[in-house]
């Protein structure tokens, strides 16, 4: 569903690509993550692939495809239809996208909204819905709250449920929990799993933990400096040759007390 084609990115502050040769091709309902030191490009290939790649940066070679669609000549129309229903992204941080001084549940609809018109209460229902199946069960009263009265799991769990209301059929992750604690972790990787389950969402989820993606990930692509390093599945990283993906490894914390590589 997504092929990304040996895509090549520059931004114009910069005279080289900082990313090169970068192929990817993800099917419906598969995980792929992507790890990778700072600075590897991680951020970069998941912003070409929104169209949202900020500093003038652009994709100069290569394609990238849904659905055997080319997403690089999309008008912003065609991005609008896209975007949210279609291919939704989930931030290190949800909480820094919501407005702090207006409350859930008056985002969540007018969120619901902008992307399909329906009635106010009927938004706020599916809203509700969708907190509930991210383990928010009080929903309505998250929904009352304001951001700076949840916690930052509940913020997260509250963006992943914003993003999957329209059940795309892409989940782009940038790392989704690298600002929570070890066991909000866990919760919210395995709430991301279900909802591969319930809805068979695509998910591709950016993280230097290469622990996480081997426990999530059906197919893990390391990423070295704007190029891909490897990629395979957790037995086969277990068994690589290279150092750096080695290193990568060995600095695993464990997740809730078990390692999965
Ligand atoms: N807006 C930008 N303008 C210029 N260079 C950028 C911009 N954003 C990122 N870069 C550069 O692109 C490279 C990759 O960054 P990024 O994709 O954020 O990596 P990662 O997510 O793996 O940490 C870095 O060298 C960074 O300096
Ligand atoms: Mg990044």
């Amino acid at each position: 569903m997504l092929n990304i084609q040996d895509v090549a990115i520059k931004y114009a502050a910069q005279p080289q690509s900082i990313v090169k040769n970068f192929s990817l091709h993800v099917a419906p309902g598969e995980i792929c993550g992507i790890v990778g030191e700072s600075g590897s490009g991680k951020t970069s290939i998941i912003r070409a692939v929104l169209g949202c790649l900020p500093g003038g940066g652009r994709g100069t070679d290569g394609d990238i495809l849904f659905e055997n669609q080319s997403l690089l000549a999309n008008t912003p129309e065609q991005w609008r239809c896209l975007r949210g229903s279609e291919i939704s992204l989930i931030f290190q941080d949800a909480g820094a996208m919501l407005n702090p001084i207006r409350t859930i549940g008056s985002q969540f609809v007018e969120y619901i909204r902008t992307h399909q018109a329906m009635p106010k209460k009927q938004a706020y229902a599916l809203g509700l819905k969708m907190l509930e199946r991210m383990q928010l069960p009080d929903g309505a009263n998250i929904m009352r709250s304001y951001p700076f009265q949840l916690s930052g799991g509940q913020r997260q769990r509250v963006g992943i449920a914003m993003g999957m209301v329209f059940q795309p059929k892409l989940l782009l992750a940038d790392e989704p929990t690298s600002a929570l604690d070890v066991t909000t972790q866990a919760q919210i990787v395995r709430q991301m799993l279900q909802l591969r389950k319930q809805y068979g969402t695509a998910i591709v989820i950016v993280t230097h933990n290469i622990g996480l993606a081997a426990y999530m990930a059906d197919k893990i692509v390391v990423m070295k400096k704007g190029c891909i390093e490897e990629q395979g599945n957790r037995e086969q990283l277990q068994k690589t040759q290279s150092a750096y993906t080695r290193a990568l490894l060995d600095a695993v914390p464990s997740l809730e007390g078990e390692r999965y590589v």
